[in-house]
């Protein structure tokens, strides 16, 4: 019989992912999200894409009534737990809502699967946890730092993780962290659809290769670098997906705890990652140097051994097609999931290559 697990933050940029490559491998989905950060539009377009149903419900993480009743109707027998706040800035400034909503969820999620004896948890973590890499590639086994609220939202996460598998050995723990997400579904269907204005670089590009922003900003030319600007480990968001899934396998299969990074173990510099989108969208990116951003590192790209070995994974698409994904669901749908009339359209450019 089909497992059935919990994604909570479903809706969400990789939650969303992750549902389509759950469904199309025959898990039964039960989606989670208070949509504080995404659109109820994702659900159908994940239905649309699978050919398959899933259940949705509308609840925050921290609503214990909410989540009790689910974990005791549904059959559950994991979870993927997305549901978080992501945005570094804002973290700074409101550092009381990121431990509220991921310190607070997690910890209500965690008692609320404990109470219901569910002990399979795949937990969205990052390379943010190694602050400054000493050295790259970055092994799980790293010095882990963090310099800002929501980086130590997650490392709190991690830490409380630890100590509950400590505690009981029943429970069975993935902690993922991943790298850079990029791209899109291939269909164009979904994607990332941030609000307000970006702050990472690949849906900030796209905007302005839609002409939604007039210039993209490249935060320093000056580090020790090939070419001097930041270098970066892009997964796509759909081999990110098929990670939680070859991730939710071994929980199934393997007792225990473990960490593993996410990407493809290839740094790529801001230049080359602005170049694959111009191939992608046939059209020259307006792009200047400005001045570093606090907080970020010169170089961090993974080591990917740990999740060869462990889950038989590695990342299969590169930058190029990142970006070609990541422009096809970007032209498609301007306005992301507020432009839903944009259906049916074709995608503006043909990538070049
Ligand atoms: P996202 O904001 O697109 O998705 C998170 C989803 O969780 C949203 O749909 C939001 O509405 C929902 N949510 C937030 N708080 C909630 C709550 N209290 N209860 C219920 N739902 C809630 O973010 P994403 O990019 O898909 O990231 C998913 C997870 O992966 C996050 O935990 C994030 O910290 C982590 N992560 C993301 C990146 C990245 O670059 N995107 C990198 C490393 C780690
Ligand atoms: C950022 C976060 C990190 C988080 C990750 C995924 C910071 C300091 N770090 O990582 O904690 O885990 O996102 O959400 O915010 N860049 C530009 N111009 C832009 C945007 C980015 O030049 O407008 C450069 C950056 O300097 C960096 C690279 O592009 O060299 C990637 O940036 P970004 O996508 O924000 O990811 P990270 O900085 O790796």
């Amino acid at each position: 019989m089909a497992h059935t697990v919990l994604v909570t933050g479903a809706a969400g940029y990789i939650g969303s992912h992750t549902c389509v490559c759950l469904l199309e491998a025959g898990w039964r989905v039960i989606a989670l999200d208070n949509f504080s950060n995404s659109s109820p539009a994702v659900l159908s377009r994940i239905e649309e894409i699978t050919g398959r149903t899933l259940a949705m419900i509308e609840a925050d993480v921290r609503d214990h009534a909410a989540l009790s009743q689910l974990l005791q109707s549904e059959g559950i027998d994991a979870v993927v737990h997305f549901a978080g706040l992501k945005a570094v800035a804002e973290s700074v400034s409101r550092p009381l809502e990121y431990f509220d909503n991921n310190v607070a969820g997690s910890l209500a999620l965690l008692r609320a699967l404990n109470l219901h004896g569910i002990r399979r948890l795949v937990f969205s973590s990052s390379a943010t946890v190694y602050g400054e890499p000493q050295s790259v590639p970055v092994t799980e086994t790293a010095p882990l730092s963090v310099t800002n609220p929501y980086g130590r939202s997650k490392l709190i996460i991690e830490q409380m993780l630890g100590d509950l598998a400590h505690a009981d050995a029943e429970w069975r723990i993935a902690t993922l962290r991943y790298f850079n997400p990029a791209g899109a579904h291939e269909s164009g269907r979904l994607g990332e659809d941030p609000r307000g204005i970006p702050n990472n670089l690949m849906p900030y590009v796209a905007q302005v290769a839609l002409g939604r922003r007039p210039c993209l900003s490249i935060f320093g030319n000056d580090y020790p670098t090939p070419d001097g600007t930041g270098l970066r480990d892009y997964i796509h968001v759909m081999d990110l997906a098929r990670g939680h899934l070859a991730a939710l396998n071994r929980l199934f299969r393997h007792s225990g705890c473990f960490t593993v990074n996410l990407g493809t173990g290839q740094g790529t510099s801001v230049l080359q990652a602005v170049q694959a989108f111009e191939a992608a969208c046939g059209h020259p990116i307006a792009r200047r140097f400005s001045s570093r951003r606090p907080g970020d590192v010169a170089a961090c790209y993974a080591s990917c051994e740990a999740a060869e070995t462990l889950l038989d994974w590695r990342a299969e698409k590169n930058v190029a097609q990142m970006c070609v994904d990541q422009w096809r669901w970007q032209s498609l749908n301007p306005d992301g999931y507020r432009d839903c009339a944009s259906a049916s359209q074709q995608p503006v450019a043909t990538p070049q290559s």
